[in-house]
């Protein structure tokens, strides 16, 4: 069964598009079909791939997002990339003009799910990377998802500001995706070295409980040097702390999903 994880949190800066590309490259690894898509103007997703500046046949995500649907062949908006397994739809500056163009159209916020409609069942996991913002480009991502995974930097402000997306999803929920799932809260940038970072890593435990992985990503240099090669960790540096963090990332949610899977069917009512 395909998952489709939207990565979300209206903070930049915070790790979304590393998670992305990372998690995404490990499930690769770990044989899995993967989808990542690119919804930020800014293509870091993108050019993390060592894609900056492609487009598919017919276009980027923005065409996608603009396209009638059913579109005949979605395959059209697909790269492959130069990772066994994984595959991206990209974008580029076109779509800073969407977050404004979107809407005046009809489904506005459900225009990603609908072009994926088609698409999902050709991969094991579809990873939807966001912009710094819950605009319509976050919540296309948000309404096309079965989960959010949220990732968090472990500094002072981690835990600001989430009111306001956990008021989102409350509401995505309500209106537009009622079965959209948290997948995990994943604290990134850890700095086990300092008070404040274990302080933080304490609160969000506390406010997030099991919905937080055991996975932590540690601040890490070559995390950080990675994207400016267009690789992503695991190709740049496979022995390097963030590697492995993310290759364990991928190892929990697999072996999450395989729970959830087995468990019986929660009782609903
Ligand atoms: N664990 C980490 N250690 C060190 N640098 C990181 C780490 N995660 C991300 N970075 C770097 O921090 C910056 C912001 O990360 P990014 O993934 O682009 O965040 P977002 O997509 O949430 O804006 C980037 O330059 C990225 O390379
Ligand atoms: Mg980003």
């Amino acid at each position: 069964m395909t998952r489709i994880l939207a990565i979300a949190n209206q903070k930049g800066g915070v790790g979304k598009t590393t998670t992305a590309i990372n998690l995404a490259t490990a499930l690769a690894i770990a044989e899995q079909r993967v989808l990542v898509v690119d919804m930020d103007p800014q293509g870091n997703l993108t050019s993390g791939v060592g894609l900056k500046g492609q487009a598919a046949a017919a276009g980027t995500v923005y065409q996608a997002l603009m396209a009638v649907t059913p579109v005949p062949e979605p395959s059209a908006f697909v790269l492959e990339t130069r990772i066994k397994g994984l595959w991206l739809i990209p974008a580029d500056r076109n779509l800073t003009g969407a977050e404004l163009e979107l809407v005046s159209l009809p489904n506005r916020e459900r225009r990603l799910r609908d072009f994926l409609e088609r698409l999902r069942d050709r991969y094991d996991f579809v990873l939807v990377d966001s912009p710094p913002s819950l605009g319509l480009l976050t919540l296309n991502a948000l309404v096309a998802a079965d989960a959010v995974l949220i990732p968090l930097n472990c500094e002072y402000f981690a835990l600001e500001g989430l009111a306001d997306l956990v008021a989102t999803l409350r509401r995505v929920r309500a209106a537009l995706n009622p079965s959209l799932d948290i997948a995990g809260v994943l604290m990134t940038m850890y700095d086990e070295r300092t008070n404040l970072g274990q302080q933080v890593a304490r609160d969000i435990r506390e406010f997030f409980q099991d919905r937080v992985f055991s996975t932590v990503i540690p601040r890490n240099i070559r995390l950080g040097e990675a994207p400016s090669h267009g690789l992503p960790v695991i190709l740049y540096d496979v022995k390097s702390r963030g590697a492995e963090a993310y290759l364990a990332l991928a190892r929990e949610l697999l072996a999450r999903e395989a729970a959830a899977a087995a468990a019986p069917e929660p009782h609903h009512g």
